[in-house]
Formats: structure tokens, C-alpha cells, sequence
């Protein structure tokens, strides 16, 4: 725990100087529990793409929209409440997958209300095909939308959606 929240601090002071030089929009990408599983994990229903190969995507999608991304992930609810705590001020947005906290963390709910980020949900799964129980996101009231089924490649619509929301893309500038 310790650790993750120093991590995090020194991501916020080296993000925050660069943005200061380049001034680039940033986003947070919260992967939360058992994300760090993908790969080996139930790779029926979430394929074989493991988090580094994934977190590589996005930055590269990052990248391209000349987005500055830090990416975090944590098997922990309180660690999550955190880092979106952290995020207010320092990010444009915030993405999160927050996994089976989804369903019923009613904490991680009011930390993004408590937050004025824009946040944005992202499943690798469709939850509404899935079991009744994973119909129900807690997140989704204070998120600005919700991407769900389409895999790894959910994170880079998010990214762009992210843009959009934000008014950095190019489709918004041509
Ligand atoms: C998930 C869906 C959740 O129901 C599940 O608990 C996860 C992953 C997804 O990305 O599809 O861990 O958020």
C-alpha cells in the first residue's frame, strides 16, 4: 500500500512537470482488481493480451493524440480511492476499469463524485451479456460514459473519447 502511494506521489511530481514544459493533456488509467491477471485470467472472456501489452497500446494511442497517459493498477479498493483523490487537479480525465468493484463499491462511486475529473468506464468484457450480477455498475451514474465489449482496444476508444471530451482531437481542431 505504502509503496503504490509513493509510487503515485512521484508519478504526480514527474507528470506535473512535464506538463508544465510540454504542456500536454493528461489522463489517468485506473486498471483495478485481478487486471493484472489478463493474459492467464478466464482468457475466454478476456483474451489472451496481457496488462503490459495492453498498457503498450495505450500509450502508443496516447502518444499518437499527443496525450500524456500514467497508468496505475491495484487489487486494492482503498488504493483506487486514493489515486482518483490524487488525480483531482493534476488530470483532464480519468479512465478506470474498476473490475468487480464495479458492481458495489459504493467507495470508489463517491470518490469520483467527490472528484470534478471527467471519468470514463471502460469493460474489456460486455458486463450485460455476462452474469445478472455484473449488469449493475455503481460507476456509471458518475461517469461521463461507459465502453463495454470491446476488449483491450475499449482503453483506445476511451483514450479517444477522452480527446473528444477534453477538445484535443483532431477532429475537433480541423
Ligand atoms: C471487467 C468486468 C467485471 O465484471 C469483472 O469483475 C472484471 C473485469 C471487464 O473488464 O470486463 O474483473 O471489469
Amino acid at each position: 500500500m505504502q509503496d503504490f502511494l509513493t509510487y503515485l506521489e512521484k508519478v504526480l511530481v514527474v507528470k506535473d512537470a512535464i506538463k508544465e514544459v510540454f504542456l500536454l493533456p493528461n489522463v489517468l488509467v485506473i486498471h483495478g482488481p485481478n487486471l493484472n491477471m489478463l493474459g492467464q485470467r478466464e482468457k475466454r472472456i478476456y483474451g489472451t493480451t496481457t496488462l503490459p501489452e495492453l498498457n503498450n497500446m495505450l500509450m502508443a494511442a496516447a502518444t499518437a493524440l499527443q496525450w500524456d497517459v500514467s497508468i496505475v493498477q491495484s487489487n486494492s479498493e482503498g488504493d483506487i480511492v486514493t489515486a482518483i483523490h490524487e488525480a483531482c487537479g493534476h488530470y483532464e480525465c480519468i479512465i478506470i476499469n474498476p473490475a468487480a468493484y464495479t458492481h458495489y463499491s459504493i467507495a470508489i462511486r463517491d470518490a469520483i463524485a467527490a472528484c470534478s475529473v471527467p471519468t470514463i468506464e471502460v469493460h474489456l468484457s460486455n458486463i450485460y451479456q455476462r452474469e445478472e450480477f455484473r449488469h449493475k455498475s455503481v460507476i456509471a451514474p458518475v461517469s461521463v460514459g461507459q465502453i463495454s465489449g470491446f476488449g483491450p482496444y475499449g482503453y483506445v476508444l476511451a483514450l479517444h473519447a477522452a480527446a473528444n471530451l477534453i477538445g484535443t482531437s483532431p477532429a475537433i481542431q480541423s
